[in-house]
């Protein structure tokens, strides 16, 4: 079986080192790749934004399988090219991928089917937009506002005060940061509580669902700083019991599949669904098309079983059945990032050493993916915002976590940072329980 791998991150670096371990999969090739990846597999340069030259690249390649890592291919309609070329694909179609394509879809949708979600109202007129933030906060409800459109986990602002939200508005809207993404904005009654990640493989009709994780978006230590695609992770959670995966399967999973078959949409692919805990609650932040980043690098690892035969089922519309797939061990990711990731610059061409140095400390127990890197002048370099992640698993969370933190402060490049303290609400848990 030949498979192909599109995207060009950490999760797709993930994907390909476990898909590799596959029995049944025979080669590997992945679009565009990235110098970690071609460590795996062969890399080719076509763009995943590009779904009419990626479609024809798997036929001429003559590929048997696609699984597709990134939103964006897949809210452009790459699962349906593929489709229409007789190849199987991992991802739903372009209207599936809505789900994370269109806050407001995502929103109505939720409502529509029951699936418990903030309070919201969204507004193509800033005017309108800052009239209803004035009048919640005048009500002492505070607010969160978010582009519509896919913003790479950037586009939402969590504000601490009334000028902030309002500041918001003017950012996406008046100056446009997020571009056409940002013409309507979803302003929605703040949650607090605990994030949580539960990814479902789905074949449009039953669910299997992998270990949850926990994301941490905040830039900074302390859950400072702005959102970010995400800085770290680690699986599973030890909150989540079996009750409350039940009750999350139930309210939340289980309707949003109905939901699509109502609309007569072929979900297959992966559900991920953001949720915050409120009070033990589940609530759905976000819901998104594809297995998280830097999720992905954390859940992977701790699945014993080959997923290249569910994806398979999935693509095919064919998994026998619903079950919950356990974590064998637990790992904890590290994301390691450009200086500017997350406010402007992202200072890129800075020379990486010394991964080797953390493979050496990591030995079977960890893996260093790529994320935002390439070769300059035969010397491998930052590339964008994130551009590692360094992932650790272990029997117990603790040392995961502590192997994963030594072996990244290892590694070098000018202006790099990780957060050093992904993980503190279950580390502190273990401790206290
Ligand atoms: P989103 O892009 O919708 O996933 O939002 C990014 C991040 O913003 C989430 O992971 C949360 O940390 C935060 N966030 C989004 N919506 C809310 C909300 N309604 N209440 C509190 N925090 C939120
Ligand atoms: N880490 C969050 C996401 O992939 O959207």
């Amino acid at each position: 079986m030949k498979v192909l791998v599109v995207g060009k991150g950490g999760r797709e670096h993930a994907l390909v080192w476990k898909l590799k371990q596959s029995p049944s999969c025979g080669e590997i090739i992945c679009a565009p790749g990235n110098p970690g990846i071609g460590k795996l597999a062969d890399c080719f340069p076509v763009l995943a934004a590009d779904k009419l030259h990626l479609a024809d690249f798997a036929k001429e390649q003559a590929v048997d399988f696609v699984a597709v890592g990134p939103e964006q291919p897949l809210a452009n309609g790459l699962a349906d090219e593929l489709q229409a070329a007789g190849i199987p694909c991992f991802g739903p179609g372009k209207a599936g991928a809505r789900i994370e394509s269109s806050k407001i879809w995502a929103k109505n949708f939720m409502a529509k089917n029951h699936i418990p979600t903030a309070r919201f109202a969204f507004f193509n007129d800033p005017d309108k937009a800052k009239d209803y933030i004035r009048k919640e906060w005048a009500a002492g409800q505070q607010v969160v506002v978010k582009a519509d459109g896919l913003c790479e986990g950037k586009g939402a602002y969590v504000p601490e005060s009334e000028e902030e939200a309002l500041r918001a508005v003017d950012i996406i809207m008046i100056e446009k940061k997020f571009g056409l993404a940002g013409e309507w904005v979803v302003v929605e009654e703040r949650l607090f509580g605990q994030e949580l990640t539960i990814q479902a493989i789905t074949d449009g009709q039953r669910l299997v669902i992998l270990p949850p994780a926990q994301d941490y978006k905040h830039r900074n230590a302390g859950d400072k700083g702005p959102m970010t695609g995400g800085m770290g992770a680690y699986a599973p959670v030890p909150i989540v019991t079996e009750q409350l995966l039940a009750e999350i399967k139930e309210t939340i999973l289980r309707p949003a599949i109905k939901g699509f078959a109502c609309e007569s949409i072929a979900y297959r692919g992966v559900l991920y669904a953001g949720l915050m805990l409120v009070e033990g609650k589940p609530y759905v932040i976000e819901f998104n098309c594809r297995l998280g980043d830097p999720e992905a690098q954390a859940v992977l690892p701790v699945i014993d079983e080959d997923i290249l035969p569910l994806f398979r089922a999935a693509a095919a519309g064919k998994l026998p059945e619903d079950r919950i797939i356990p974590a064998g061990q637990h790992a904890f990711c590290v994301v390691m990032v450009s200086l500017g990731y997350g406010f402007q610059e992202e200072h890129p061409n800075q020379e990486i050493t010394h991964i080797d140095w953390a493979t050496d400390i990591l030995r079977e127990e960890g893996f260093v993916f790529y994320c935002n890197t390439k070769w300059q002048k035969g010397k491998l370099v930052t590339n964008g915002g994130r551009v590692l992640t360094v992932t650790a698993w272990d029997k117990s969370l603790v040392r995961a976590g502590s192997l994963a933190n030594y072996a990244a402060s290892k590694i070098c490049f000018a202006g790099s940072y990780f957060r050093p303290d992904i993980g503190y609400q279950a580390l502190h848990y273990q401790r206290s329980t």
